[in-house]
């Protein structure tokens, strides 16, 4: 036996985690010592908690087997499978004191891509002629003291009125309903779009399978996504969910918090701030304030 493998020996349950761990010690980067090591630690206690078969463990391994297999340039299962496990929205609620300071984050979703289209302020991001209600949409970007910040990167992305990302509808052109815009020196922003329709996630591979094996919807109301990015503040993700949409109170992926839902108002043709519509449409106002901090880029989970 080669000197220093003693250590590794197991000898009985109690031993494994203390042998893991020491294995693990002569990690440099404290983070991903403390990261891993309490992964350990809560994963064999789970491990031993529900005393897991060979037969189950198996199971799981497969599971996640087939959610990286499932994984392709225009779909994340490994995203959603943390969003349905209310995961992805523990970290940002972990990470965005619910604060009156600051906007509360939400989370990114797997639909987010780079390099959606700049459009002027005032612009519609709808790039196709399918019917849909028309959504004018209008914002301001602000900074912990109630200043605007201008020139801040609004990126915002939505389902279709029927439900679907660009990305996920042959019928629909490449980058509909997705589009960047820059505040102006009042740190607002507009847009024209179509009201998205609320949808289900995407079931066709194993979350789909957990998501029926809990008896659980696939549901998650209409919405649209922000991406908010400006100098000197931390980047902010949101979603801005619309206050009469059905699930509001049982999204699949556990999304809204109550500084998210927006107010959707609709309007009859020919009245309100928009009378020369001829159909009946909606208003949509928003309201982002930054945190002080360093901006980040939101590594997109699809090409
Ligand atoms: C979304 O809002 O795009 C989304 C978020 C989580 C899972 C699926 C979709
Ligand atoms: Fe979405």
């Amino acid at each position: 036996m080669e000197s220093g493998q003693s250590g590794s020996i197991v000898s009985d349950v109690a031993s494994v985690t203390g042998i893991v761990l020491a294995a693990m010690s002569k990690t440099e980067d404290p983070r991903l010592k403390e990261i891993l090591g309490a992964l350990v630690v809560h994963g064999h206690a789970f491990l031993k908690q529900v005393k897991l078969t060979d037969e189950e463990f198996e199971q799981g391994l497969d599971f996640l087997r087939r959610v990286g297999l499932t994984c392709n340039d225009s779909h994340n299962e490994v995203v959603l499978l943390a969003d349905v496990l209310g995961m992805s929205t523990l970290v940002k609620v972990l990470n965005n004191s619910m604060n009156d300071e600051h906007s509360g984050g939400a989370l990114l979703g797997p639909f987010f891509r780079g390099g959606s289209p700049h459009y002027a302020l005032g612009a519609s991001i709808v790039q196709d002629d399918a019917p849909g209600a028309p959504i004018f949409v209008s914002g301001q970007v602000l900074d912990i003291r109630q200043q605007p910040i201008p020139n801040a990167k609004v990126d915002v992305w939505q389902a279709s009125p029927v439900g679907l990302y660009e990305n996920q509808d042959p019928d629909q052109p490449e980058m509909n309903l997705r589009g960047h815009f820059f505040t102006d020196a009042r740190g607002e922003f507009r847009f024209r779009s179509v009201r998205p329709a609320g949808y289900p996630v995407p079931t066709h591979g194993p979350v789909g399978d957990l998501l029926r094996a809990q008896h659980r919807h696939p549901y998650r109301p209409a919405h649209l996504h922000f991406v908010v990015i400006a100098e000197g503040c931390t980047t902010l993700i949101s979603q801005i969910f619309a206050d009469d949409a059905e699930y509001l109170d049982s999204d699949v992926v556990f999304g809204v918090t109550r500084d998210l839902v927006g107010k959707f108002e609709r309007h009859e043709a020919g009245t309100g701030p928009r009378a020369e519509q001829t159909v009946p449409y909606y208003t949509l106002h928003c309201r982002f304030v930054l945190a002080e901090g360093v901006p980040t880029h939101p590594t997109p989970p699809i090409k």
